[in-house]
């Protein structure tokens, strides 16, 4: 199996999607927070896995934090980095260091609405459809090769409430499936792009 290892800030809800998808392949080797208040670390404690903060307070710049939480990390011996809410931008060396196992997820159609506050702009621009993307990450910010993406339709009564749920609940769906195509080998980041295999027909492709 994989060796998976999980990076939140927060909440944690797409964390627990992904443990909960008890994925064969992946074993999730450890959850790590930017913030020791981060509310899915105890999430992660009461299923017995292993836990950490790396406080990015503690840290005079950026490759600081960034140079020690990958040496944390890398004690785990990863062979994939889940960003699950990780509110945290990344130096291009520690994305360099992670070239090919690092994946994000974003609450938009990327390449639209890169950033924060998504689901406002989304409901300010007058799209119809919203949604999600995970994608590789690469040196810059939410624009790396995408994997798998969900739409959910704009309501004409939503607020950002409302999107973000109906968002969120599609983010549930594709993070572990994305996980999943990674651990059994059937999606890796060639060329630029993410290729994704299938595995039932063999026919291969190009997202
Ligand atoms: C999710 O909606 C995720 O897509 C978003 O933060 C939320 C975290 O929720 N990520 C970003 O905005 C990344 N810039 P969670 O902690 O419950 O998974």
């Amino acid at each position: 199996s994989k060796n998976v290892v999980i990076l939140i800030s927060g909440r944690g809800s797409n964390m627990e999607a992904i443990i909960n998808a008890a994925i064969p392949e992946a074993r999730i080797a450890a959850v790590i927070a930017n913030r020791a208040d981060a509310a899915g670390l105890g999430f992660g404690q009461a299923r017995g896995i292993a836990t950490a903060v790396v406080d990015h307070k503690a840290f005079a710049s950026r490759e600081a934090f960034d140079a020690e939480l990958a040496t944390v990390i890398d004690g785990y011996a990863p062979d994939l980095v889940v960003l699950a809410g990780f509110m945290r931008v990344l130096t291009p060396d520690f994305v360099a260091h992670y070239a090919g196992r690092l994946i994000n997820i974003h609450p938009s159609l990327l390449p639209s609405f890169p950033g924060l506050h998504t689901h406002a702009r989304a409901l300010e621009s007058g799209v119809k459809l919203h949604g999600a993307s995970v994608h590789f990450v690469t040196a810059d910010l939410d624009c790396g090769p995408i994997i798998i993406q969900a739409a959910v339709p704009v309501c004409d009564d939503d607020d950002e409430k409302a999107l973000s749920a109906r968002v969120l609940a599609q983010e549930h769906r594709i993070y572990p499936q994305a996980v999943r195509w990674f651990v059994e080998g059937r999606v890796e980041l060639a060329a630029g792009r993410a290729r994704i295999r299938d595995a039932e027909s063999g026919a291969e492709g190009w997202s």
